[in-house]
């Protein structure tokens, strides 16, 4: 099934904002490039791409498939927006030193052509970082997997497996591969993201399925704050 993020822009607006911690990844790998232009794909709302700005990246391209997500997304002076599809990054060959994403690679259909087309747009010694979720993450997801297991199938089925991704780079010829994970907790105050499925496992569930966990949630929440952790895995490597 295809998220509608034309619909749920507005609340993956609201709802939905960059992690401290990612963002402190994501600099240390930009780090690692030769420190010119760098692509967001899947940039959503813009969050990754303005934190990349403002920590120092001169150029930043951010595209995204999504016309209704790109309209949350702020201006700034460094970041040009595009939209478009990551299978298809209409850049020159060896034109970017790092290309990243957020959240974003279990919704692309064709990974053997984003990796490709992202391997031959990336100049050598630049950086290609995909931070997405690993089976262990999903499991231990907080609210998430723990008010909606039926998620937990649903996004397993959905997200790939690192070693594969790992293979897929390989193949193609990326080197100095390697991974991290980053988490953080956070206070859960009411359940608007929630009942608002700003997280788009939460629309591939069904109704029944839903609606437990959310009285379940409100119901904790009435006793007591909650706290959730966010957590990502970043798979990266460097074109050689
Ligand atoms: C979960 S959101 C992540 C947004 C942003 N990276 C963040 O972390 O806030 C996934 C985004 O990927 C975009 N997307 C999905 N498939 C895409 C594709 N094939 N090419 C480009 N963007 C895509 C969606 O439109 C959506 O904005």
């Amino acid at each position: 099934m295809t998220i509608a993020y034309d619909t749920i822009a507005p609340s993956y607006a609201r709802h939905r904002g960059g992690y401290a911690f990612a963002v402190a990844i994501l600099n240390r790998l930009y780090g690692k490039s030769p420190g010119g232009p760098v692509l967001e794909v899947g940039c959503g709302t813009g969050v990754y791409a303005a934190a990349m700005a403002e920590a120092g990246a001169r150029t930043v391209y951010a595209m995204d498939l999504s016309h209704q997500m790109l309209r949350q997304a702020p201006e700034h002076d460094r970041i040009a927006y595009l939209q478009g599809r990551a299978t298809d990054l209409p850049f020159a060959d060896h034109a970017l030193d790092m290309i990243f994403s957020v959240n974003v690679v279990h919704h692309i259909q064709n990974i053997d052509d984003y990796m490709r087309e992202s391997f031959r747009i990336l100049e050598p010694g630049g950086v290609f970082c995909t931070a997405t979720d690993s089976e262990d993450i999903i499991r231990r997801r907080t609210p998430l997997s723990r008010y909606w297991p039926a998620t937990v199938p649903v996004e397993l089925e959905r997200y790939h497996d690192l070693e594969m991704l790992r293979g897929k780079m390989a193949a193609l010829g990326f080197c100095d591969i390697d991974e991290c994970e980053g988490s953080m907790s956070f206070p859960i105050s009411d359940v608007e993201a929630y009942r608002e499925k700003a997280f788009s496992c939460l629309q591939l569930i069904s109704e029944d399925a839903f609606a437990p966990g959310l009285q379940a949630m409100e119901s904790d929440l009435h006793a007591g704050s909650l706290h959730g952790t966010s957590e990502l895995a970043f798979l990266w490597a460097k074109r050689p």
